[in-house]
């Protein structure tokens, strides 16, 4: 199937089965805004879940906080946002339509190495056994030509950036004839700064109003709650904190569904080390980070690292885990080892010593950080993707027919066990609603006595439930109901009082945290 294609069915796979929706959508939709439904939400607070137990309950160091979204004006001149915060933004006169000019550069860098890629591929297969990759990606002319253009365009690109260099941004796009996506057109306009923090009046009469933000990250609430949390917790070094909340952002080019909006969530936690620390403390999180992700055990190939060639300059490492979505690898998730920048930057702005008293080495300093900084709707569509299947199957009869499967880990799924009386009648529905009423302090149970057997499986299979039951006139004799696994579709029977334990076991957070 076309990557396009899949991205389009799970779209619309998210709107049909309650997962997500766009937000006001009766008035024709807020663009970049989205509302999760009775499914998205249940799976979004499990994903958001793992993400804080595997914070919070696995190391005894790192300690939560929810800091408002409102902040004083001032810390988001402290920490750049306000002079910085920017994208290069450039409209194509023709099409009138405006595009991140970084974006367009850094998918043309793609375009190259997907082309450099296929070279390889197409020589491997030509030469089989005997192709040797490395003497050919050091010899092979059009190779060496495709790397040596990546590798000018990344130069310009890198050295623009830092400059600040707009002009010569532009001129990167007209020289490497990039055209606009949509017509074709390479009638640009100048790259201009585009500022993306959303700015709202505090107070009500509006002379003395001023001017706040709606916060573009959650990290600036840690930062500057640091002194609070390390006093009132008597924490000591290496220790960090961790937040999940709401942050906003002006995007330009906000597309692709969740990946890029201008509400979303993010799942941030700043690690507070000695300074020279700090590069090990990095090489540590980016390890966890990627274990985190894999241990959904989704495919390995799915994941890789991309380290910044350009650094943020009070950054002296940073990384991204990018998954495979449908449109290509991007990133899901930043660590980012960010020197002592935004700590010192608060401490001259505020003018309070935001410095930790080390008694091993008897010395005040401010400490460095390193950061992991993961959008929450970002990992839910990596996990909505991954899960995704339609699938071929035989029928009882040996027909063929089609079912659409979202393999979610048990441990995130929106509905735990569907149980269902076989027919309403004869007492069944009453024994069924008894089992879902003593399992419902312990997980989700849906209870569903509408249609076949069989369409009721193909609707808990296409929200991800891992269990369904069936309740028949056996299980009134023999106290025993069957049991169909979502990913296998096998059945078998299993006694009523083993339900709990049986599902328990596999659907609870504990079994997802314990192979971390
Ligand atoms: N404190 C660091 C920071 O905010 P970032 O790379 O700008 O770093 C971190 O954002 C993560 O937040 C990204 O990896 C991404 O998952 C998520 N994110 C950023 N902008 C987003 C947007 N417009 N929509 C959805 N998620 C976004």
């Amino acid at each position: 199937m076309q990557q396009e294609d899949l991205f389009k069915k799970l779209t619309s796979h998210c709107k049909e089965y309650g997962f997500i929706f766009q937000s006001s959508e009766i008035y024709d939709g807020l663009s970049a805004v989205y509302d999760y439904g009775q499914y998205g939400a249940e799976l979004k607070n499990n994903i958001r879940k793992y993400w804080w137990d595997s914070m919070l309950l696995l190391n005894d160091n790192i300690v939560g906080l929810d800091s408002a979204i409102f902040m004083h004006p001032e810390v988001w001149k402290a920490s750049g946002h306000v002079d910085a915060f920017n994208d290069p933004l450039i409209d194509n006169k023709d099409s009138k339509k405006r595009y991140r000019a970084d974006i367009l550069i850094e998918e043309f860098i793609e375009k190259l190495s997907e082309k450099k890629t296929k070279e390889v591929t197409r020589a491997a297969k030509r030469f089989g056994e005997e192709f040797d990759e490395a003497m050919f990606i050091q010899t092979n002319k059009r190779v060496l030509d495709l790397d040596e253009r990546i590798n000018s365009v990344r130069r310009r690109f890198v050295e623009a950036s830092e400059k600040s260099d707009l002009a010569e941004i532009r001129q990167i796009i007209i020289d490497c004839d990039i055209a606009d996506p949509v017509s074709g057109s390479r009638n640009w306009t100048d790259v201009r700064q585009f500022n993306l923090m959303f700015d709202t009046k505090l107070g009500s009469i509006s002379e003395d109003a001023s001017k706040i933000y709606l916060r573009p990250e959650t990290a600036q609430g840690i930062f500057v709650n640091f002194m609070n949390v390390q006093k009132s917790g008597r924490m000591k070094l290496p220790f960090g904190i961790a937040q999940v909340g709401k942050a906003f952002r002006n995007e330009i080019v906000a597309r692709q569904f969740i990946f890029r909006m201008r509400e979303f969530e993010q799942m941030e936690m700043q690690f507070f080390v000695r300074p020279g620390e700090e590069k090990q403390w990095y090489e540590y999180w980016k390890e966890k980070r990627m274990k985190w992700h894999s241990n959904l055990g989704f495919s390995q190939d799915k994941y890789r690292f991309h380290d910044h060639d350009k650094l943020a300059h009070y950054a002296n490492a940073a990384t991204d885990i990018e998954f495979a979505f449908p449109f290509g690898f991007k990133e899901v998730e930043g660590i980012h080892s960010r020197t002592d920048y935004d700590l010192s930057q608060h401490q001259k702005f505020c003018g309070k010593k935001l410095q930790y008293f080390d008694n091993e080495l008897s010395k005040s300093y401010v400490p460095y950080v390193v950061e992991t900084s993961i959008g929450l709707d970002r990992m839910f569509l990596t996990v909505v993707a991954a899960s995704w299947e339609e699938e071929k199957i035989k029928k009882e009869n040996g027909a063929e027919d089609e079912r659409v499967v979202l393999r979610l880990p048990p441990a995130l799924a929106p509905v735990k066990l569907a149980i269902f009386p076989l027919v309403k009648k004869d007492g069944l529905a009453e024994i069924s609603q008894k089992i879902r009423d003593d399992l419902r302090f312990d997980f989700i149970c849906q209870y569903e006595e509408k249609d076949s057997i069989g369409r009721r499986y193909r609707r808990q299979d296409a929200i991800g439930t891992p269990f369904c039951i069936t309740i028949d006139h056996q299980t009134k004799e023999d106290e025993k109901v069957t049991i169909r696994y979502r990913d296998t579709m096998l059945q078998e029977r299993l006694p009523v009082g083993k339900l709990r334990e049986i599902i328990g076991e596999k659907v609870n957070m504990k079994s997802l945290l314990k192979s971390l």
